[in-house]
């Protein structure tokens, strides 16, 4: 992969990166085979494990920082990104039971800063009860939130933007508070005159306001760098059928600066490039110990993994979707990510 000056060279101050989502508690089953209805099963294990996309972006992350600097860095790489320079920190709203203490003391177990979190102490932690079948990796996910509000408005401007200039990179995980996350960006770009900060949000939750976070009136369109558009929110939301057609019919919506990156499961990812009219395609890259054992997590991998292509090592396009690939491809082979720091990324995974 060719490296380039990393952006954040350019301005050294500017070292952290804000993931603002969801944290859940994802309660994992691993099963011999996927329950048929109304049947029992003994599963094979069963863990506690902190989840949510934003959540699980922040770990990736953290991780790869780590990975980066132990395991891979060449004399270039070093120079071009110090990776112990880097702050991870998480944004979204806490409950106050058992659960949601397990949440902080695991973002806090991980070096994950959430000095802007938004505690709610009479609210329930939202979970995921996930059923992993062990002869394919699938995931499957029933997700329940009883009373905890999504982050408002108010949240960024309360909490951040008195210390905006910290900040390299915001993303923004697409929930249902799609009214605030437009307030929320809009308020970082008021301040943020320069635009030195760039924003990234994801469509995944196959909700359908969702769209108004690609709309160009009153310029909000603008205002979002990097757009990662997931497959089913494609196909059910906006009736996109391939990879290639989603990138490009997003990226003609969108202002000449946007970026907009689809990872499409099994057939890898796609990117389009509005400021010189480019598309870019990664091949996926399998485990290489070849079975895959666990996905759950895999899309947060994949954009975890090119967002750190594209931001710390200073990665092109191409080479960022690629890194973002072999990153979800290595996680699959692997039990959640905790190996990923243990072990790193397998050399042979193609980093
Ligand atoms: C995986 C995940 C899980 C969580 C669910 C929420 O991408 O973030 O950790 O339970 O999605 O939709």
């Amino acid at each position: 992969m060719t490296q380039q000056p990393s952006a954040q060279l350019a301005n050294r101050r500017r070292n952290r990166l804000l993931f603002v989502g969801l944290t859940c508690l994802d309660i994992v089953y691993v099963c011999r085979h996927f329950p048929v209805e109304d049947s029992d099963q003994r599963a094979l294990d069963s863990q506690w494990r902190r989840g949510g996309n934003a959540s699980n972006n922040c770990t990736v992350f953290r991780q790869l920082l780590h990975w980066w600097s132990s395991n891979n860095r060449s004399a270039a790489a070093a120079a071009a990104a110090d990776t112990t320079d880097y702050e991870i920190e998480f944004m979204g709203t806490i409950g106050g039971d058992h659960a949601s203490r397990f949440l902080v003391d695991d973002l806090l177990a991980n070096g994950i800063l959430i000095d802007n979190i938004v505690r709610h102490p009479d609210r329930q932690c939202p979970s995921s009860t996930v059923i992993i079948n062990q002869s394919n990796g699938s995931r499957t996910i029933v997700h329940f939130n009883r009373n905890l509000p999504d982050l408002d408005g108010q949240s960024m401007a309360n909490h951040i933007t008195e210390s905006l200039d910290r900040y390299l990179h915001i993303h923004f995980e697409g929930l249902r508070n799609v009214p605030n996350i437009r307030q929320m960006i809009a308020q970082i770009r008021d301040r943020d005159v320069n635009h030195e900060i760039t924003v990234s949000v994801e469509l995944e939750k196959v909700y359908k306001p969702l769209t108004e976070l690609l709309d160009n009136a009153e310029d909000f369109g603008k205002y979002i760098d990097i757009y990662f558009v997931e497959k089913e929110f494609a196909g059910e939301i906006l009736d996109y059928t391939d990879a290639d057609q989603t990138a490009v019919g997003i990226a003609s919506r969108l202002h000449p600066g946007a970026l907009v990156v689809c990872p499409w499961g099994e057939s890898g990812a796609v990117a389009y490039d509005n400021r010189i009219g480019q598309l870019y395609r990664s091949p996926v890259y399998p485990p290489k110990s070849g079975s895959v054992v666990d996905t759950l997590g895999a899309g947060d991998t994949f954009l975890s993994g090119t967002l750190f292509g594209l931001l710390v090592v200073g990665l092109s396009v191409e080479d960022a979707i690629k890194m973002g690939c072999q990153v979800a491809g290595a996680k699959c082979g692997q039990w959640y990510h905790k190996e990923m720091s243990s072990q790193g990324i397998p050399k042979e995974q193609g980093i």
